[in-house]
């Protein structure tokens, strides 16, 4: 069994690690080791610290060594992204000049465009077009240094095209190197065929959806769209409701375009997350950090739709913990580049880089649900790892908008160089 050496980087940034996502002041916390080095076995991590240690380690070894020369770089954990709409057919480029021409986001799905376009393409799409078209991103997003992503279905909206779009993700997800979590997403719009009959809808993504997504073990997730104009907080809870009920841990789309109410019903039916928050309220906040709920900020699409970030300062102060994500989908964010949502977040949202790695690391790790097996550099966790091209963590977000990763482990194994 070869152990691979990633030896000496100018910092290893552990981020530690814990059984709770981080909040407040723990979200700086980075845990640096200095001249540090990471040892690698069997798809795990089985040492970090110090290099001089590494070495006294390898002393009692006697299988063979790869080494991987970090030497004025960094290593961070497998970089995660818990929000995005991976799977979808066809594209949007024509919504850019609408909404330039003054066109609102909103207003372009409430005549019939938007999610509902997408929704036209992807029942079109075969499986094997889904697959060959999501594969391209996910190649991406592991180019940015993204090991992890959650994927929500949304882009189907009947039980056909849901389920062929999560069998899509879990497919993705056996056969890709970046682990792929799924969340399904069947009230992510009122499909044109129940325009009029939303309540009809809703009974029938609780009544005839959920169960069968759930019985065939399709989705560890169900979100919904609480916005005005698209599900109404009570149409929201019912649905959350339902999926918990079938063991689908709750996550929601709330406050992005209004304040709704989201961020308290997240509060609420003790959601996963929250997502998006642009126009989340106080007393939202604050119910939030009460309840526990991770706020998953997405400036990409605040960026990209023109908007006004979310309150990242406010919800940190008040202890929500903060994870990032790129929200990848055809309309709001085309992007799998999450370091650039990184940057974002810092010039936009004036969250500190410590506190940006934190939440693309194990604050995002927690909002699916996986902290205890990724999102840190500790002994046993699994080997997902990447060498940056900067001598500190600080130049990730100080070189904006270029790609600085080097290499990525997943699983242990190099998967690019
Ligand atoms: O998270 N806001 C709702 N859903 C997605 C966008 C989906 C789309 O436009 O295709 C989002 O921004
Ligand atoms: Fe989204």
């Amino acid at each position: 069994m070869t152990i691979t050496y990633i030896k000496c980087a100018a910092q290893v940034i552990t981020v530690k690690g814990g059984s709770q996502p981080r909040r407040s002041e723990e979200m700086s916390d980075l845990g640096i080791i200095e001249n540090g080095s990471v040892l690698v076995k069997n798809r795990r991590i089985v040492f970090v610290g110090p290099d001089v240690k590494a070495q006294e380690y390898l002393e009692h070894i006697h299988e063979p060594i790869n080494i991987i020369d970090a030497e004025g770089k960094i290593v961070t954990p497998g970089l995660i992204d818990p929000h995005t709409h991976l799977v979808f057919g066809g594209s949007r480029e024509k919504e850019l000049e609408m909404r330039l021409n003054g066109a609102k986001y909103i207003d372009i799905l409430k005549a019939g465009g938007g999610i509902l376009q997408t929704t036209v393409s992807t029942r079109q799409a075969t499986e094997e077009e889904l697959i060959k078209q999501s594969t391209k991103r996910l190649n991406k997003f592991l180019q940015y240094g993204v090991t992890t992503v959650e994927a929500k279905s949304g882009y189907g909206l009947n039980l056909k095209d849901e389920i062929k779009q999560l069998k899509v993700a879990k497919k993705l997800n056996e056969q890709h190197p970046v682990d792929v979590v799924s969340t399904f997403m069947g009230a992510h719009a009122v499909p044109v065929e129940y325009k009029g009959n939303e309540d009809e809808f809703v009974r029938f993504v609780i009544e005839e959806m959920i169960p069968i997504v759930a019985k065939e073990e399709l989705a560890e997730f169900c979100d919904v769209f609480c916005e005005e104009g698209v599900f109404t907080v009570e149409q929201s809870d019912r649905i959350l409701q339902a999926g918990k009920a079938y063991g689908l841990k709750p996550k929601i789309h709330a406050d992005e375009i209004v304040s709704f109410g989201g961020a308290e019903l997240a509060a609420k039916v003790g959601a996963v997350s929250a997502d998006h928050l642009l126009k989340a309220s106080d007393q939202g906040i604050k119910q939030m950090a009460e309840s526990g709920v991770i706020a998953v900020l997405l400036p990409g699409t605040a960026f990209f739709l023109m908007e006004e970030p979310a309150r990242a300062r406010k919800m940190i102060e008040a202890g929500v913990p903060v994870a990032l994500s790129t929200d990848r989908n055809p309309g709001s964010s085309p992007t799998e580049s999450l370091p650039f949502i990184m940057n974002l977040a810092c010039l936009t949202m004036k969250m500190t880089p410590a506190e940006v790695l934190t939440a693309c690391t194990i604050n995002a790790a927690h909002a699916i649900c996986k902290g205890d097996q990724i999102g840190s550099i500790e002994v046993g966790k699994k080997a997902d790892l990447v060498l940056f091209d900067a001598p500190n963590y600080q130049t990730l977000q100080y070189n904006y908008a270029v790609n600085l990763v080097d290499t990525v482990l997943k699983d242990g194994k190099v998967v690019v160089e």
